[in-house]
């Protein structure tokens, strides 16, 4: 089984809503989606083709290669199915592999059952073929199979992800409530900020947009923090293939920019923190970070754009000091912004309402669970207020 070079059906997964983004980021690529739904992408490649799209992404999740589609209306069927394929020719008897699945089928009570089947077929045809069973567990840092089945539709990928990719890997130390970093990129693809002007990121937390502004801006691909994906622990890996695509991401991240990143934070806590992850993400540099109340941050003559993502808690109850902080958001926005573009992001529509201007775009995002928004403001001289309740 060749893999690396044949052509498959490959799904790329996301956070719900981040595809538009993810579908940017495939295209510039060069790749042409057959398929683009609320959580994900579909297109046809090769696994080598998976390598680059691992690399280079920063709105994905997982990259998934079909091996095969079937149908299967129990977990017999499954099973029968499962153990045709030459799993020895793509898991090492000696190798370790998990398995990830999404599942809804009426005998399926519990996905891990699912789970267990596949695992005992790949197992099962491995110890036939080379008389050793290769060990399985829930660690997703080898070889990884996925399981999508859905009433009697199965159809079983190799996760060339392994670990999601939605996680960059430069961010050690979490902070409070961080965004993760598909969505952070995500956010501001969906701005059109144009990677050649000011970004100011007040309350930045644990600093996770403006790094990724920091890492949009010079053209750093997630890729050039990880050292393992699942595709490497398939037969057949050519880690050349591997070291030329990150070769190709070194080559092509500049290493400085021309405008200024500004990133603030009341607590010094986090501003630490932010700085150590921008320390990782190599970026440090880059970014301007200092103590102090979101009104103090400094806000350069030559206009870009403000991105906060307050902390907006529970959806119901009394928010009498976070309605505060969304009105003197609205204020600073309007009153020391002029020229620039707003953005709040935020899971709560009614403190939104205190921001007291007018959105020009209402952009629709999850954080998790969690219906959320990103609210854009052009910020002129006569920037419409809207009414505060
Ligand atoms: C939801 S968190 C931001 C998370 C961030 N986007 C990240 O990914 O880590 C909100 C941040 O606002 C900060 N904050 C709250 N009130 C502030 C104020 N008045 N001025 C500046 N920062 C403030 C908090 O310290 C916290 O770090």
């Amino acid at each position: 089984m060749q893999v690396f070079h044949t052509e498959s059906k490959i799904i790329i997964t996301c956070n719900k809503r981040l595809s538009p983004y993810l579908q940017q980021e495939v295209e510039a690529l060069g790749f042409t989606p057959d398929r683009v739904f609320q959580t994900g992408i579909e297109l046809t490649g090769t696994v080598d083709d998976c390598i680059a799209l691992n690399l280079n992404l920063r709105c994905a999740s997982q990259v998934l290669y079909l091996l095969k589609s079937f149908k299967a209306a129990d977990p017999k069927e499954l099973y029968d199915n499962l153990v045709e394929i030459e799993w020895e020719k793509l898991i090492d008897f000696s190798g370790y592999f998990s398995v990830t699945s999404n599942v809804n089928n009426e005998h399926i009570l519990t996905p891990l059952f699912a789970n267990v089947k596949v695992k005992d077929a790949i197992a099962d045809r491995i110890k036939s073929i080379k008389g050793l069973r290769p060990n399985s567990g829930a660690d997703g840092n080898k070889t990884v199979v996925h399981l999508y089945w859905q009433d009697d539709k199965a159809e079983i990928f190799l996760d060339t992800s392994g670990e999601t990719l939605a996680k960059h890997s430069y961010r050690k130390i979490p902070g409070k409530a961080p965004m993760l970093e598909a969505l952070a990129a995500s956010t501001i693809i969906a701005t059109n900020w144009d990677r050649n002007s000011t970004f100011i990121n007040p309350m930045c937390g644990s600093g996770t947009l403006a790094i990724e502004a920091a890492l949009l801006a010079t053209d750093k691909h997630p890729g050039l923090f990880r050292m393992n994906y699942g595709f490497m622990h398939i037969m057949g890996y050519d880690e050349q293939v591997f070291f030329v695509e990150r070769r190709k991401l070194k080559d092509k991240a500049k290493k400085d920019i021309t405008f200024k990143i500004i990133a603030t934070d009341i607590s010094e806590d986090a501003v630490d923190i932010a700085q150590k992850n921008a320390k990782t993400a190599g970026v440090e540099h880059l970014i301007d970070f200092s103590v102090c109340d979101f009104a103090d941050t400094p806000v350069p003559a030559e206009p870009g754009i403000v991105m906060f993502n307050p902390e907006y808690g529970e959806r119901l109850g009394v928010h009498t000091k976070l309605e505060i902080t969304y009105k003197r958001v609205g204020d600073f926005l309007k009153q020391q912004c002029l020229g620039y573009r707003g953005y709040v992001f935020t899971g709560n529509p009614d403190l939104a309402k205190k921001i007291g201007l007018k959105a020009a775009r209402r952009i629709e995002f999850y954080n998790g669970k969690l219906d959320c928004r990103l609210f854009e403001y052009e910020l002129y001289e006569g920037t419409k207020r809207a009414p505060i309740e």
